[in-house]
């Protein structure tokens, strides 16, 4: 199998045993600052709930990733960049994910998309990687089938079963790897050893190849909480405080000042 220079380097890192830095992105400023620290960019469709205030990624639409993703793709030229196929464009239709796929990559000039769940999705993984395009699989929690309540993964022995069978229908689809989505550590630690393709972790375990969180998340710009999630900088109090203080500054005439006036 062909493997262009983005995938080589990301399959050389694993080898390496070197963890795989992982992020999401949605646009220019981020994708900029992205792209001199990851192996991979996600544009996810959390750019729904993150940066539209949706109820859910299930409300996001192929424009809205495709407009996103043009922006991640012109400002991270390094980078591998994936981008989440939207909730309706693939699941029940190999042709229209075909279809949809191929316009994703094709309008963006990203590298690949990704698609959520294992057994269910399988011959439409299929489908697209024996067309040439590049996938990475979801299991685990999958955000789109989400109901309201984020739950961890791999408590009973029936979503275990599931989650091997979903592992293994997708590594013989092809996929080039997989995100591992809130799943408990011992499950994910099994994961990891059976597989034979790169899991990158959110929510469950150091030992996947790589971590993703999104950006928004470990700025402290968003109020997702969850046991997971670290985050690095309180970047809602930096705004806020930095607002309060052009505010006030408008309010007492300091701003703009002779220095910010055209003379
Ligand atoms: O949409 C997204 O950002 C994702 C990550 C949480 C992995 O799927």
């Amino acid at each position: 199998m062909f493997l262009d220079k983005k995938r080589q380097k990301i399959l050389k890192k694993v080898s390496k045993k070197e963890p795989l830095i992982c992020l999401t992105s949605y646009t220019a400023p981020i994708a900029e600052i992205a792209d001199k620290f990851a192996d991979i960019i996600l544009v996810g469709d959390s750019v729904g709930p993150v940066l539209y205030g949706l109820e859910s990624t299930k409300d996001v639409d192929l424009d809205m990733m495709i407009k996103h993703a043009k922006a991640v793709v012109k400002k991270a030229q390094k980078t591998f960049i994936v981008v989440d196929m939207p909730f309706g464009t693939y699941e029940k239709n190999k042709d229209l994910a075909y279809r949809n796929a191929k316009k994703i990559i094709s309008e963006t000039g990203a590298d690949a998309v990704k698609l959520e769940g294992g057994q269910k999705i399988s011959s439409v993984v299929k489908h697209l990687t024996e067309k040439g395009i590049v996938v990475i699989g979801h299991i685990g929690m999958l955000p789109q089938s989400y109901d309201g309540k984020y739950k961890v993964y791999g408590k009973n022995e029936a979503q275990k079963k599931q989650i091997m069978k979903d592992l293994n229908l997708l590594q013989n689809s092809g996929v080039f790897l997989i995100v591992l989505e809130c799943v408990i550590e011992k499950l994910a630690q099994k994961i990891i050893c059976k597989s034979d393709v790169p899991i990158i972790g959110i929510g469950a375990s150091k030992d996947c190849h790589g971590q993703i969180l999104v950006v928004e998340d470990l700025l402290g710009l968003t109020n997702f909480e969850s046991k997971f999630l670290k985050k690095y900088v309180n970047l809602k109090k930096i705004i806020s405080d930095s607002i309060s203080k052009f505010s006030k500054e408008v309010v007492r005439k300091k701003y703009p000042s002779n220095k910010h006036m055209y003379k």
